[in-house]
């Protein structure tokens, strides 16, 4: 986006948080900008963002307008260009590049859209695998990977490796092992971009009833329309600004449903 235009726009700016509500993660002001061969991609322009602690929020969006980028701003995978996220009060581009790798794996759980599981791993030897990186001695780790499977629906399949399951059963495997060190956050890029309606219903929900239960943040990125009723609210990204933050509630009395015109306010 020219500099110009960048300019133009009013970012959105989060409002105090509602009462009861405890702000989780906090975005202020982030630019990244990314510069490769002589072009420049203004991937995110002034974000501003707050998410609650224990809420389930969608990052909805067109291909290309900064969801991922986005999410490896929260997540601590990437540094913005400019700006600040903390998440429990730590400042994530602050910190040193030893300490964020700690910092991920306590506090956050990743699920991606291609599963990302190791093959030759059993699902048990996946989910102990972020356990034993934080050195939680093995008999304590196969307890606790044997519940998060349990949690998720596999206790039936504690021995078999991902080529041994389904396309649902092994997301269900990254939804576990994301769990597994107990993180205030779980977040999903495109989780049930590989899965059909029906399993992918069943994964949204499955990180609907955790939210719940375990009380775990959940922040999701997707395409899928249908996908939206589990969230709490909706942040709706274009062209690297946040055009809009709904609660899923106000979504329903509006349209009836989301539709696809909400895409093009
Ligand atoms: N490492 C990078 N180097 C250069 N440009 C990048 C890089 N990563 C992302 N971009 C650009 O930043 C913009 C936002 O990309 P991003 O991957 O965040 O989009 P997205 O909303 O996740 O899209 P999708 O829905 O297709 O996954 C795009 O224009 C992309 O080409
Ligand atoms: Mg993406």
């Amino acid at each position: 986006m020219p500099e110009e235009a960048k300019k133009e726009k009013k970012p959105y700016m989060p409002p105090p948080p509602p009462e009861g509500k405890e702000v989780l993660v906090s975005v202020r002001g982030v630019d990244k900008i990314f510069t490769k061969g002589g072009e420049t991609v203004y991937a995110l322009n002034d974000i501003n963002l707050d998410i609650y602690r224990g809420e389930y929020v969608s990052i909805m969006g067109p291909s290309g307008s900064g969801k991922s980028t986005l999410f490896n701003m929260v997540g601590a995978l990437d540094r913005p260009s400019k700006g600040e996220v903390s998440v429990g009060g730590v400042s994530l581009p602050s910190l040193a590049s030893s300490n964020l790798s700690y910092f991920r794996c306590k506090h956050i759980g990743y699920v991606f859209q291609s599963y990302n599981l190791i093959p030759w791993l059993t699902a048990m030897g996946n989910v102990m695998l972020p356990l034993t990186f934080l050195g939680t001695p093995e008999e304590e780790a196969k307890a606790r990977a044997k519940h998060v499977l349990e949690l998720v629906g596999l206790g039936h399949r504690l021995d078999h490796t991902p080529g041994e399951c389904s396309g649902g059963q092994q997301q269900r495997i990254a939804v576990a092992r994301a769990l597994a060190n107990d993180p205030s956050i779980i977040l999903a890029d495109e989780p049930t971009a590989n899965l059909d309606q029906k399993t992918g219903q069943e994964i949204i929900q499955l990180m609907k009833d955790l939210c719940v239960s375990e009380g775990v943040t959940v922040i999701t990125a997707t395409h899928d329309f249908k996908m939206l009723k589990a969230s709490d609210r909706i942040v709706w990204i274009k062209g690297g600004n946040v055009s809009k933050v709904e609660d899923v509630s106000n979504l329903d009395i509006r349209v009836g449903g989301v539709s696809e015109s909400d895409y093009n306010e």
